[in-house]
């Protein structure tokens, strides 16, 4: 079997190529990590080679002995699909949790992303919160979504409030709201582990002027996730310019649509 025909590799390539499209891949803007469960690899087992060890700065044992497909650092999600064995790498964590080993890809002499002290710990908080069902971590700079980070104050509850008054999807996917974090260095151990701290209770998280951060058991889900916040923000943006809301759904509309889907939306968020 060829790995490069697998499902998770071709889930990888089809969603990168989504991310440019939709303009919040310039550059090597961007990353993803993808939890390959055992019975998914072991199809493709003849195909991992034993690449470098590295020591991680943090310790994940809730991840040890798990595979991830990651994007390599400085890589275009334009070209992913075109050249997966020097875009990618699967590493796979260490027994103990503290050291990882590249097992496959970066062809090129590549390495994974420099994202990675938040994407491992982003998934340990996931895999835990989840019951094992969160398998991917996506980082993308979404226009929108960093926009109104200039123009809303940077809190929680406010905008996940603004988002789910856009649409009604909104408070359906993302009833648990949309976590919201201050600038921080990209890249650090710091906003590596305040991501995790932030994704015990969200799905979504935003950085600051910088962009989202998304997980789900799917890369449809996770993309899906991002794809209708940004759009809700795009949405306010509009309104903004259009000289602001004059009606929008109401606190008590928001509670009854959650509740039809047997949703309760954050606390505090609604009232
Ligand atoms: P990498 O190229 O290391 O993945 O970094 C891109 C990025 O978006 C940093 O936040
Ligand atoms: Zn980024």
């Amino acid at each position: 079997m060829d790995i490069l025909k697998s499902p998770f590799m071709s889930d990888m390539t089809r969603i990168s190529r989504e991310i440019y499209a939709k303009g919040w891949g310039e550059a090597n803007g961007g990353n993803i990590s993808l939890r390959i469960t055992p019975g998914e690899m072991h199809a493709y087992l003849h195909c991992l080679t034993s690449g470098p060890t590295v020591e991680l700065s943090k310790a994940v044992p809730e991840l040890a002995g798990d595979y991830f497909l990651v994007t390599g650092t400085g890589v275009f999600f334009r070209n992913v699909a075109e050249y997966p064995h020097e875009s990618l790498g699967i590493v796979k964590v260490n027994e103990d949790g503290a050291s990882y080993t590249v097992v496959w890809g970066y062809a090129s002499g590549g390495r994974p992303t420099s994202e990675l002290p938040t994407h491992l710990p982003a998934h340990a908080t996931r895999k835990r919160v989840t019951n094992g069902e969160s398998r991917v971590v996506l980082h993308t700079h979404a226009t929108n979504l960093i926009a109104l980070s200039f123009v809303l104050p940077l809190d929680t509850k406010i905008v996940s409030r603004e988002l789910w008054e856009m649409m009604s999807e909104c408070v359906v996917l993302f009833p648990e709201g949309l976590g919201v974090m201050k600038w921080m260095m990209p890249g650090s151990e710091e906003i590596g582990q305040e991501t995790a701290k932030m994704l015990e209770k969200h799905a979504l998280v935003l950085w600051a002027h910088h962009g989202i951060f998304g997980a789900g058991k799917s890369m449809d889900q996770a993309f899906g996730l991002i794809e209708t916040a940004d759009k809700a923000a795009e949405m306010l943006l509009k309104v903004m310019a259009a000289g602001g809301k004059k009606q929008a759904i109401a606190a008590e509309e928001l509670k009854a649509l959650a509740s039809t889907f047997g949703l309760t939306p954050m606390a505090g968020v609604l009232d």
